[in-house]
């Protein structure tokens, strides 16, 4: 435990920290990764390019150290973060060299204001912070070694069937390289894949939503071919498309992650997503259809077009059920999807919309999808006077916050 004047020195100078965070966390990232290059068979290339991501460690860190004589309080974010660690493979071993780097730049950074009490007090806080990860994520490594069909770290699939969803999006059928099963998972849940690339220096690891209902000897992913406009196509997305085929083999860690739709539950669900989005809500849908067959779900997607909407048929068979309703929204329809009335409504998801449509006042609401699409979905339910404990939200990248 650390002593008072190490808590007060940590609590005065979080707001100092935060004040140079951005320089603080792109000098770590340079140090870190020069003395360490094999860290970036880890670490998202792409996030670190757009900068999406480097605020997400060293500032999750400074919130922490607000509550360094009261980490209870941030278990639940520690147990999110650690479901993305585990998944990805951080190990006990990888925390000292975080926590001397992120010293390293904070010296830097503050040059004379960083003095050796002020450091020793942030090495003291962060070993603090570290076990807590530490000790989360041995649980989760523990469960999910241990659990049937379970295992730790990547196993071998093999691509067992490939099927084009849409112009954009292929499902991935994935069943084992031993033959041996397969561990379960709860709806909402994804995994990571790693790969080598030909050509590429380190390995990239990405995660994948499961887009279908537990309980099958395979897994299923679907997966978005994302093509950069003004920046570089995306690599693993479409190295997996055009270079990974049936028989191919992927290095896979068991399912992991928090968004799940919780089946204890009997309230109404709604299911909200925006392209790719819809891959979770897919898994949810089909859980509740099978084993909640009187809860009242609806699945509400939103495409551009019909060309890259996937997996329609798959839920217009369901939506036949009583217990199951669908509504699809287009925003730039062909002239194929008019003359076949492929979609309910033109135009984006609304808070009207869902006023006039859903009884918001009991149901539980999942949503996925691009940035903009859930910041609008999360203003509408706010608006509506949903509770925040009714939301739940995925981001398809690292997380972020909906308010801003
Ligand atoms: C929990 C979770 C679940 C997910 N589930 C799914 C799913 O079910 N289906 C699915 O398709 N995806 C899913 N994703 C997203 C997936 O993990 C990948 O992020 C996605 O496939 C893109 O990876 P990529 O390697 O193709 O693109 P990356 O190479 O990682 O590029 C990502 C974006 O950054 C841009 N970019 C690349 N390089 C640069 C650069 N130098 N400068 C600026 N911009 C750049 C690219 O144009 C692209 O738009 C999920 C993500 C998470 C976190
Ligand atoms: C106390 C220390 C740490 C904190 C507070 C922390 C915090 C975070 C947070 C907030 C995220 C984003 C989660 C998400 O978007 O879902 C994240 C992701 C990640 N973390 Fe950590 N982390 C810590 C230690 C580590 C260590 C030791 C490693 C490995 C060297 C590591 C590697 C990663 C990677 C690879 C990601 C995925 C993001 C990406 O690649 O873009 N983290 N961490």
């Amino acid at each position: 435990m650390l002593d008072q004047q190490t808590i007060n020195i940590i609590k005065s100078t979080v707001p100092v920290l935060e004040k140079h965070g951005e320089a603080i966390t792109t000098r770590f990232y340079q140090l870190m990764f020069g003395n360490h290059p094999e860290l970036l068979n880890i670490f998202n290339h792409a996030n670190q390019k757009q900068g999406r991501q480097q605020k997400a460690l060293a500032g999750t860190v400074y919130a922490a150290a607000m509550y360094i004589d009261n980490l209870e309080a941030i278990l639940p974010v520690v147990k999110q973060i650690a479901q993305k660690h585990r998944s990805l493979g951080i190990l006990p071993e990888h925390y000292p060299i975080v926590g001397k780097h992120l010293l390293l730049a904070i010296k830097d950074v503050l040059g004379d204001a960083a003095t050796d009490e002020i450091i020793d007090a942030w090495s003291n806080a962060y070993n603090v912070i570290a076990d807590v990860f530490i000790s989360v994520e041995a649980e989760l490594y523990d469960e999910s070694e241990n659990q049937q069909g379970g295992w730790s770290g990547f196993r071998n699939f093999i691509v067992d069937r490939k099927v084009v969803e849409s112009e954009v999006i292929t499902s991935f059928y994935l069943i084992p390289e031993n033959n041996k099963g397969i561990a379960a998972f709860a709806p909402g849940q994804y995994i990571s894949i790693k790969l080598e690339i030909a050509g590429e220096k380190f390995t990239h690891i990405r995660q994948y939503s499961l887009s279908d209902s537990p309980g099958k000897d395979y897994y299923r992913i679907s997966i978005k071919r994302e093509a950069g406009t003004e920046n570089p196509d995306g690599l693993v997305s479409n190295y997996l498309h055009d270079g990974v085929n049936e028989g191919d083999l992927l290095k896979v860690s068991a399912p992991a992650g928090d968004f799940v739709l919780d089946t204890a539950k009997n309230t109404p669900v709604v299911l909200l997503s925006g392209g790719v989005g819809l891959t979770p809500m897919m898994s949810m849908l089909k859980t509740v259809v099978e084993v909640q067959p009187k809860r009242k779900v609806t699945f509400v997607h939103a495409a551009q077009n019909g060309n890259v909407h996937a997996l329609r048929t798959e839920v217009e068979e369901l939506s036949n059920l009583d217990n199951v309703n669908s509504y699809f929204f287009y925003d730039s329809p062909t002239e194929e999807d008019r003359k076949k009335n492929r979609y309910d409504v033109e135009g984006y998801i609304t808070g009207e919309w869902l006023k006039e449509t859903i009884d918001t006042n009991d149901a539980d609401f999942y949503f996925c999808g691009p940035v903009p699409f859930m910041k609008a979905i999360n203003r509408s339910l706010k608006e509506l006077g949903v509770k925040a404990d009714r939301i739940h939200f995925e981001f398809f990248g690292p997380m972020g916050n909906l308010e801003e």
